[in-house]
């Protein structure tokens, strides 16, 4: 038994939506809004798709854990005593409850409700006064777990295909780009996440545009990358359902942000993965509701980088994406109550966000062929 898909049989004119993309609008203000608009995307974008949970050191001995969440479930991922990482949903097959919080280890899975412990396997060990259970089939429901770099990624599917066959020019787009990609590389400094009051798709425009970046990030991004509006595309690379960026540090003199560069990869949908001097940031724009991201950035430093050095460039980062999450509230309440029929996007600098909302549209394309015509 697998977790199964949200369903959503919501028409959409996509022929129409497809128009205005290319004629340089978004899409209409409603479909950052509407309930049913969400509940459509995560079921067509968000689960058959991987998305990065956490840092793969957090797994590494037998009976480790993290928690995350894919597509709006609760998942875990765990190493098992033969070494092997399963995924599974972080829901109790007796009534439902989260099974473990945080990260942890031990050699059970227990639910804090009732006191049900799986195995690492998933398989249900002990269901206290209830023998009967114990060999029924409620086990754990599986999820796929996969790794890169220095992360877990999950997806709902246990039978889907691999990251990097999902995505089968990762490894390439990042290696030219210079990426350093070996696991241990760089150890696990901080997590920050951020609650965005705002939809996943303005999330989208603001992380793969740095149009904005002059501008709200001056005393930040800004003040140690070269973002100069109408060029911060120019070193880009879409492939597939990949986006890559490159800035170049600014190194102005006196100043203690002394960058050298900065790459950043996007996975569709939502993952985000940035080498800048000696830190590296995986992270996740997770889906909530129409109105609700969550984002989680894990910062990770580069082994034998200076603390101090690190500590400055999260804080600057950190500083980054609340503007962010600033103007996306505004821009979200914005649209909510109607102000605007679309937002209008500028060729040249605003290209990446035309790039990811077509992955978005194709993703709907695909999820609007009847099951019969599959
Ligand atoms: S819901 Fe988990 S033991 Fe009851
Ligand atoms: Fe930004």
């Amino acid at each position: 038994m697998t977790a199964s898909p949200i369903r959503s049989r919501r028409q959409l004119p996509l022929d129409e939506l497809a128009e205005a993309l290319e004629a340089g609008w978004s899409f209409p203000a409603s479909m950052y809004t509407e309930p049913d608009i969400f509940a459509l995307e995560l079921g067509a974008v968000f689960e058959p798709r991987w998305q990065y949970l956490g840092p793969l050191e957090h797994v590494a001995a037998p009976g480790s854990r993290l928690v995350g969440e894919v597509a709006g479930r609760p998942v875990v991922a765990v190493r098992g005593d033969d070494g092997e990482l399963r995924g599974f949903l972080n829901v109790c097959r007796h009534r439902a409850y989260r099974v473990v919080s945080g990260q942890g280890s031990g050699r059970y899975l227990k639910c804090g409700y009732h006191g049900w412990a799986y195995r690492l396997d998933g398989t249900l060990a002990s269901a206290p006064s209830a023998p009967d259970c114990i060999g029924d089939d409620l086990s754990l429901l599986p999820v796929g777990v996969d790794t890169f770099c220095e992360g877990v990624f999950a997806i709902l599917d246990p039978e889907a295909p691999s990251l990097t066959t999902a995505h089968p020019r990762l490894r390439d787009v990042a290696e030219q780009a210079g990426m350093s990609l070996d696991a241990g590389a760089y150890r696990h400094v901080r997590r920050i996440t951020t609650h965005q009051k705002a939809n996943w798709k303005l999330w989208y425009d603001n992380a793969v545009e740095c149009y904005h970046c002059a501008h709200i990030h001056g005393e930040s991004f800004n003040r140690a990358f070269a973002v100069a509006s109408g060029t911060a595309s120019a070193n880009a690379v879409a492939i597939d359902e990949l986006y890559l960026n490159r800035y170049a540090g600014r190194r102005s003199g006196g100043d203690e942000f002394q960058a050298t560069f900065c790459t950043a990869l996007q996975l569709y949908p939502g993952c985000q993965i940035i080498q800048q001097d000696d830190l590296l940031i995986m992270a996740q724009a997770r889906p909530v509701a129409a109105n609700r991201t969550v984002f989680v950035a894990d910062y990770f430093a580069e082994e034998g980088s200076d603390p101090a050095s690190v500590e400055r460039w999260i804080k600057l980062w950190a500083r980054t994406y609340d503007e962010d999450a600033a103007a996306l509230e505004i821009q979200h309440r914005n649209l909510a109550a109607s102000t605007v029929d679309r937002m209008r996007y500028v060729e040249g600098p605003e290209a990446p966000v035309s790039i990811i909302n077509g992955l978005t549209l194709d993703a709907y394309r695909q999820a609007s062929v009847p099951d019969g015509d599959r």
